[in-house]
């Protein structure tokens, strides 16, 4: 069987190092693995308009900055698909179908879609295409055959329910879909990076996020500015470094050879936390290593950025370029089910029989 992943982010806001170490990292991984006949990114503008109707603007001008991203991180057009949802109608047409298979109360059981509707307080002015955005999802996931969909810990439920989907129509019209598994980074300080002022999750509307194309000084600025543990007041005092954003960081971004660069009067993150934690050590030192830390991780990303902000005209070539091979896959998928569900009528003569 071939190996094929699909994944994507919805275009409404730069990507930041929650989603590059919860999912863009992996992702750059497996591209270059080798492992992979087909490797397809989606921009979900579509999705993103879900919750976004009013403001198409915002999503528009996010498409090119989450395609910089993308790039920036790794993403090598020669080896992966980079395309636009709305571009692929074929995926609207297999969620119609698909809707036909999910109940009501199934949706509103999806932990995903019931924590998002409490976010947004949608409660009862849920749009309905906002409702439905997990159907869309298995329709996106599906159209590509994938196996394989590296994302967050955060769409989990997503993928379930697109299991279930491929289940339900598999039985009721024939084995046509593929039933995809998903792919979670490894470390587990990698599934859900804190903000920088401690809370849950880095989000834009929270302004607690470290941007991949954030400056030097402005990442600096942001983690001399980060949340620790709130009784490490004197330096001499016991620290925690469980739910300590700082250590989280570290725990997800730091590589040994840092220590040897930065911090060489330790071993590793080991002997850091252990100090950390028996008192004497100032959070303020901790900081400056981790500000080294991402320093050293990001510039790349940035540099490569920069680079490719000089070149729109190609970005958009290769969105175009991905977006006409994404719909060639999508519409041979559609004409599969359709043929599953006899619906091509005018492909046969079943309709006179
Ligand atoms: N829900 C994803 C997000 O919030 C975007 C997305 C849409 C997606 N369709 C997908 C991810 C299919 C993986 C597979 O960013």
């Amino acid at each position: 069987m071939k190996q094929i992943i699909l994944t994507g982010d919805r275009p409404t806001g730069r990507l930041h190092v929650g989603h590059y170490v919860g999912s863009l990292k992996e992702r750059v991984k497996l591209q270059n693995s080798g492992r992979y006949d087909e490797i397809y990114i989606m921009i979900a503008d579509a999705q993103a308009l879900t919750d976004n109707a009013e403001h198409p603007e915002k999503v528009r001008q996010n498409i090119m900055q989450v395609a910089l991203d993308y790039l920036a991180c790794g993403l090598d057009p020669e080896k992966s698909t980079l395309f636009i949802q709305s571009m692929i109608p074929e995926l609207t047409e297999l969620t119609f179908y698909y809707m036909n298979l999910v109940t009501v109360s199934r949706v509103q059981r999806n932990p995903t879609v019931k924590a998002e509707i409490q976010m947004r307080n949608f409660e009862a002015s849920i749009p309905v295409g906002f409702f439905c955005y997990p159907i869309s999802q298995a329709a996106d996931i599906t159209a590509f055959q994938a196996t394989a969909v590296p994302v967050g810990e955060d769409q989990m439920p997503m993928i379930e329910q697109c299991r279930e989907i491929v289940h339900k129509f598999n039985s009721v019209y024939g084995e046509t879909l593929t039933e995809p598994q998903i792919v979670l980074p490894e470390k587990a300080s990698c599934l859900r990076l804190p903000g920088i002022d401690g809370k849950a999750k880095m989000s834009k509307s929270l302004g607690n996020c470290i941007y991949l194309s954030d400056e030097s000084e402005d990442i600096k600025k942001k983690v001399m500015s980060m949340f620790t543990d709130p009784n490490h007041l004197r330096v001499e005092d016991p620290g925690q470094v469980e739910g300590n954003p700082v250590f989280i960081y570290l725990d997800a971004f730091c590589r040994p050879e840092y220590f040897e660069e930065f911090l060489p009067e330790y071993s590793g993150l080991d002997e850091l936390k252990a100090h950390y934690q028996r008192g004497g050590l100032g959070d303020v030192k901790v900081k400056r290593f981790l500000n080294n830390v991402l320093q050293a991780e990001l510039q790349p990303i940035r540099e490569r950025r920069k680079m490719w902000e000089q070149r729109l005209p190609e970005v958009y070539e290769i969105l175009r370029e991905g977006s006409k091979a994404a719909k060639e896959k999508a519409s041979q998928t559609l004409h599969d089910v359709r043929h599953a569900m006899k619906i091509d009528y005018f492909e046969n003569d079943n309709l006179l029989k």
